[in-house]
Order: structure tokens, then sequence, then C-alpha cells
């Protein structure tokens, strides 16, 4: 087997329909996976909708609809959205897969039977938008930080507890130590420091089961409960690889991404499980960071969501995932607002690299150039600087070099002045811009696929045509 690269994203809850925020993780995921498959890997990317709890429960009922019915009508345009960004994901994972509760029910039921699951009484202040329980500390002006507008929700209830307590050392040990067996990587640094600051300070056990969800996977042992619906989605990560056909060897994950709002589930919650079920743990955790709209929290009441759908249809697919990772360092936080994209839109990819494939392949049609360097051999690991901005998901950057090429064979054509010339010096002059042409439509591939396939095909032999502009000017 070549060497694998399993990627994933969070699967995203079905309360509403996808956006932005969504989007953001997705392409992340895909153009890694991509890059991974043009290295050569094995690659499995798996994305999905997590489809249980109350919070789902209640969108459902607000729209008249029974759970499963509502479920199966959202998860459509997550699968839509996606297949409309060109998301090449390998599969689709929905935690109402029945094959899925299955493997969640033999798990629990382990960690159940290894002694890290007993009964207790939780009492406490549960936010449905984050699906979890607050501490006071948690709380600003009495409401969750991240759902003002979601009053936190008195609860208790008995309920089954996961010892989490119980794993503190071993954690910190396997962040902290390389060489340990466990060691996991969480990323950018500073959000290691984060945990294992948190980590440090103690932990508590977690509630594991609900007595009050209907709308969840029923715990083995105890039919009047269900699995707390963050055990459940967090466990797809390892369910799918058991009934996927051909990815059943991908466990462990080489990298779970994430949106920093969800890094203690997937770095403390996720691991303290696997443990407690003999299963090893993903190599890396990186968690990108939050972006605003035009300095504005994305949020239902400000009216400010931005869907993917919007964003295709002014920039097209490339266009999209364009903005999305040249605007801001993956691992920060930053602020996006349509008016930027259209900016760098018509910069970079109108006037950047479109312009350039325009204006070289008329000149090359002019010319009527015979293509010799068809057989160019493009390898990735010939180019140790783009490679590393991969390993360290500095796309932003990579972007912003592929760009300075850009430039460069601009500046090329401007001192040469290919258009003075005709026959023989022509052709001579346009080899050196063709080539680096067909080099950065390779290195486009993982970000830009379909503009990456259509710059291929034009300046490919015999013959190279000037064609429609590949992107028309906003
Ligand atoms: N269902 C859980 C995840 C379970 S994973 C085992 C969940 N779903 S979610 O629908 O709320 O999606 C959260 C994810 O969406 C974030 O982690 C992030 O990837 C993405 N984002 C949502 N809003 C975002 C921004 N404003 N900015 C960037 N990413 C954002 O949590």
């Amino acid at each position: 087997m070549n060497k694998k690269f399993y990627v994933t994203t969070p699967i995203y809850y079905v309360n509403d329909v996808p956006h932005v925020g969504h989007a953001y993780t997705t392409i992340a995921a895909d153009v890694l996976a991509r890059y991974y498959r043009l290295l050569g890997f094995d690659v499995f990317f798996l994305t999905g909708t997590d489809e249980h709890g109350t919070k789902v429960a209640a969108s459902a009922q607000d729209a008249g609809k029974k759970p499963k019915q509502f479920c199966d009508e959202i998860v459509l345009r997550f699968i839509d959205a996606w297949k409309r960004l060109n998301i090449a994901n390998d599969y689709f994972i929905r935690t109402t897969d029945s094959r899925h509760e299955k493997i969640v029910q033999a798990l629990i039921q382990k960690a159940y039977n290894n002694g890290h699951i007993y009964k207790g009484t939780y009492k406490g202040l549960y936010c449905i938008g984050c699906e979890k329980f607050l501490t006071e500390t948690d709380l600003v002006d009495n409401r969750c930080p991240l759902h003002p507008n979601r009053k936190p929700v008195r609860q208790k209830e008995t309920n089954y507890f996961f010892k989490l307590s119980a794993f503190k050392d071993t954690l910190i040990k396997a962040i902290e130590n390389k060489k340990d067996k466990n060691h996991y990587e969480i990323l950018p640094e500073k959000r290691k420091s984060e945990i294992l600051g948190k980590l440090k300070q103690g932990l508590n056990d977690v509630s594991i089961s609900r007595a009050s969800v209907k709308w969840g996977v029923p715990v083995p042992w105890d039919k009047t409960q269900t699995i707390y619906v963050w055990f459940d989605a967090l466990l797809n990560y390892y369910t799918a690889t058991k009934f996927v056909k051909n990815k059943t060897e991908f466990w462990p994950a080489e990298l779970h991404l994430i949106g920093k709002d969800i890094l203690w589930f997937h770095t403390v919650i996720w691991q303290a499980f696997l443990l407690a079920v003999g299963l090893s743990l993903p190599k890396t955790i990186f968690a990108h960071g939050y972006f605003t709209i035009n300095g504005q929290k994305m949020s239902k009441s400000l009216g400010n969501v931005i869907s993917p759908a919007n964003l295709i249809k002014k920039f097209g697919i490339d266009g999209t995932r364009y903005s999305m990772l040249s605007e801001f360092p993956f691992g920060t936080d930053g602020d996006i607002s349509l008016e930027k994209f259209k900016i760098r839109y018509n910069a970079d990819l109108a006037n950047g690299l479109g312009n350039l494939c325009q204006r070289v392949a008329a000149l090359a049609e002019n010319a009527k150039l015979k293509i010799t360097n068809d057989k160019l051999k493009l390898q990735i690991k010939n180019y140790k600087a783009y490679s590393k901005f991969f390993s360290e998901y500095r796309f932003n950057e990579c972007l912003a070099w592929i760009w300075e090429k850009i430039s460069k064979v601009d500046r090329y054509i401007d001192q040469t002045k290919p258009w003075t010339k005709k026959g023989e010096s022509l052709a001579k002059l346009l080899e050196k811009p063709i080539r680096e042409i067909q080099e950065i439509a390779y290195f486009l591939k993982p970000f830009l696929p379909e503009t990456a396939e259509k710059i291929e095909k034009q300046f490919k032999g015999p013959k190279i045509k000037s064609g429609e502009p590949l992107f028309p000017r906003i």
C-alpha cells in the first residue's frame, strides 16, 4: 500500500443549511486531499453531517417535520453545496446511518465494560447551540458567548458519565512528548498551549448520555437514555473507516481539520475516549480561525450569513475557493467581505492569472506555435518550497508564492515584448512563459482544480488557441 493520508472535516449540524463557515473548512480539506493525491498517497477524505441531538430535533419541530425526514432534506443541501464547490470527498457520512449507530453502541458498551463509565447526576446549564454544558465561568452576561440568542437551559438529570478525569496525565504526556506512543500534535502552537494550560488545571468527568433527549442513539445497556450527541459525532471519524469500502485500513486519521470553536472536544475528550476503548489516536488536529463578515460575527439575526451558493454565483467555483483561502492565514481569525473578495478576484484572478493566460495564448496562436514540450514532467516532490507550505497549512502564503510566479512571467513578457517579433524568434521567446504557465497550472491543481485543467488543456500541443477569459472581470 502507498502511504496513506486520512483527512476529515467536522461533521456539520443539519439544523440549518450550509454557510461559508462550513465551506471554509471543507475547501481547506479538499485542497489538502488533492495535494496528497498528487503526491501519490492513498487518500481518504471524509466529511458529513451530525444529525442527532436537541438542536436538530428542535429545528425539525419548528419546520413541522419528523427529525429523520428533516435531516434527509437538509443533508441534500450540504451534499449539493460540496458538489458545487468541486469538493472531492471520498465519502459523506451521516450519523443516522445505522452502520455508524451500531459501531457507536458497540464502542460505548466497550468503554462501559472497561469501567470508564458510571451513573451520576448532572446539574448545570446547557447551551443547545453548542450542545454542551457550560460552567459559570463560560458565561458572559448570563449567556453563552457563542450563542447569546439562546438562553442556557438549567438541567438536572441522571446520566452516565465518562471518567475523563482519569486521563489527565496520559493526555498531557501524549501532547508534550513527541516520543510518547500516543503522541498527537495540536496546531497551531498557540492552540496546543491553550489546551495544555486547561488540562493542567484538571479535568471534570463528562456526561455521555441524556435522559431527556429522544433523538439520538440509544445507550445499549439502558434504553431509557440516548448517547450524548458529541460522542456519537466524534466517533464518525472512526466508524466510517469500518464500513466504507477500501478505507478500512485508514484509522487513525492523519489530520482532523476543525474550527477553533470545537478544539476541546477534538483534542481532549476524543482522545480520552479512544484510549478508553483501546484505539489509536489521530496524528494531528489543526484548528483554523474564525472569520467575521465586515467586522461582525456571522449570524442569522444580523442577517449577514453568506451561503456558498451566493459566493459561487458571484465569483465562480474557483473564485470562491481562491477568495476563501487567500484572504488571511489559515490558523488565525480574519475578516472577509464580498467587497474584499471582489477586489481580490479582479486583481489576482481576472487581471493576474486570467489575463496572463489570455495574453500568452493569443501570442502563441498568432505565432502558429507548435508545442514541443508536451511531455513536461512535473513532480511536486521537486518543489520543496511548495510542499513546505502544505506541510505547515500555510495556504495563503502558498498562493502568494504561485502569484509571485505569475507576476514574474508577466514581467518577462513586458520586457521581451514578444508582440514585436515574428516567426521563429517569436516562437523562441514564448517557450519560457508557456513552460511556466504549465507549471503554474500544476501548482494550482489542489486549489483551483477546474482552472488548472482548463489551462492545461489550452496550453497543450500541438496548437495553442486563445479562448474565453478564465475569470471575466466583475
Ligand atoms: N457538529 C459539530 C461538529 C462535530 S465534529 C465531530 C459542529 N457543527 S457546526 O455545524 O456547528 O460546524 C462547526 C464548524 O463550522 C466549525 O468547527 C468550523 O469548521 C466551521 N465554522 C462555522 N462558522 C465559522 C466561521 N465563522 N468561521 C470559520 N469557520 C466556521 O460544531
